[in-house]
C-alpha cells in the first residue's frame, strides 16, 4: 500500500503501438510537458526505437532547463560530470563522469556501436569522444552556477546541521537525503516491435566529484529487453540499492504496468519517477511532478 500522505503523478496504461515516451526528471515542472510532446514529435522515427530515444534525449540535453547535457548541475568543486546510457534488447552502452562534450547520450550510443566495451568512464571516455570528433563544449549555465552557490551557502550555514538534506553530507554519511528532487532525462520506445531506452543526467546535487548515479548502471537507472524498456529518475543511490529498472522489468507480464510501477516506486522515501513501455502500452509514475512527453505513429 502507498503511504496515504503521498501524492503520485501517474497515468493508466496507454495502449498504443509504435510509441515514444520521455520524461524531464522527477521534480521537473509538469507544465514543461508541452515542450516534451514537441521534442517527442520531432524525435520520433518510424523505423527505429533506438534513434527515437536518442533523438529525444539529445533534445532534452540541449535544453538548459533540464539537468542533462547543457544545464547539468555542478558538483561541489564546481565541475560538471555527466552520465548517460542507451540500451536495446541486444546492446548497451554508457558513459560515466564525462566532461566537456555537448551530448553524452550520443557518446553512450557510440560506446555501444563503435567499441568492444559497454561502459567508458572519465578521461578514457573523453579521449574516445575526441577521437570520434566530439568538439570541446562547456555545458555550464548560469542556472548551474546559481544552484551550486545556493547549495554551498546552505551547506555552510549553521542551520545545515539541523537540515536533513545537508547534515548527513557534513558528516559524509548517508548522502541520499541531500539530493534535490529534479534530475535526469530519459526516454523509452517500442517501434516495429523493438524496444529501446536512453537516459542522461548531470547527477543529483549536492554531489562530490567522481560520484556516480544510477543512470549509467544497467538494471539500476535503465533496462531494456524483449519484454519492455524502463527508465528511472530520482536519487541515484536509492535507485541503485533497489536495482529499480530491472526489478520493474522482471515483473512485466505478471501484472499491469501501472501497478508494477506504483508498487516499485512506493518502496522509496525520496523522490522517484519511472517511465516504462511493454507490449501492451506505456505508463509513468512519479512521487513529485514530472514533465512527460509522448508520441505514437497514430498521432503523426
Ligand atoms: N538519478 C540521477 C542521479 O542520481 O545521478
Amino acid at each position: 500500500m502507498l503511504p496515504r500522505k503521498t501524492i503520485y503523478w501517474s497515468t493508466t496504461l496507454q495502449s498504443v503501438k509504435n510509441s515514444l515516451l520521455l520524461h524531464g526528471g522527477v521534480g521537473s515542472d509538469s507544465s514543461l510537458s508541452a515542450v516534451l510532446h514537441e521534442y517527442a514529435r520531432k524525435a520520433f522515427r518510424k523505423d527505429s526505437s533506438l534513434h527515437s530515444v536518442v533523438n529525444a534525449t539529445v533534445a532534452m540535453e540541449d535544453d538548459p532547463v533540464f539537468n542533462a547535457g547543457t544545464g547539468s548541475y555542478q558538483r561541489i568543486d564546481g565541475s560538471i560530470q555527466m552520465d548517460a546510457a542507451v540500451m536495446t534488447e541486444t546492446g548497451f552502452g554508457s558513459v560515466i563522469g564525462i566532461e566537456r562534450i555537448r551530448n553524452p547520450v550520443k557518446l553512450a550510443l557510440d560506446v555501444m556501436q563503435k567499441t568492444p566495451h559497454l561502459i567508458m568512464a572519465g578521461d578514457g571516455a573523453l579521449r574516445l569522444a575526441r577521437l570520434l570528433g566530439y568538439e570541446e563544449y562547456d555545458p555550464d549555465t548560469k542556472k548551474a552556477q546559481e544552484q551550486r552557490a545556493k547549495v554551498m551557502n546552505e551547506l555552510d550555514s549553521p542551520e545545515a546541521a539541523k537540515n536533513p538534506r545537508y547534515s548527513p553530507f557534513k558528516r559524509m554519511g548517508d548522502i541520499s537525503k541531500l539530493i534535490l528532487p529534479e534530475d535526469t532525462v530519459g526516454a523509452v520506445a517500442c517501434i516495429k516491435g523493438k524496444f529501446a531506452a536512453a537516459v542522461s543526467t548531470g547527477g543529483a546535487t549536492p554531489m562530490l566529484r567522481g560520484r556516480v548515479g544510477d543512470s549509467p548502471i544497467p538494471g539500476a537507472g535503465i533496462f531494456c529487453g524483449t519484454k519492455g524498456a524502463v527508465v528511472a529518475t530520482g536519487i541515484g543511490e536509492e535507485i541503485i540499492k533497489h536495482m529499480l529498472c530491472i526489478s520493474v522489468y522482471n515483473e512485466i507480464g505478471s501484472k499491469s504496468l501501472p501497478r508494477i510501477l506504483q508498487e516499485k516506486a512506493s518502496d522509496f522515501e525520496g523522490p522517484v519517477g519511472l517511465i516504462a513501455i511493454d507490449r501492451e502500452g506505456y505508463s509513468y509514475f512519479s512521487s513529485k511532478p514530472m514533465a512527460v512527453g509522448f508520441i505514437s505513429e497514430e498521432m503523426e
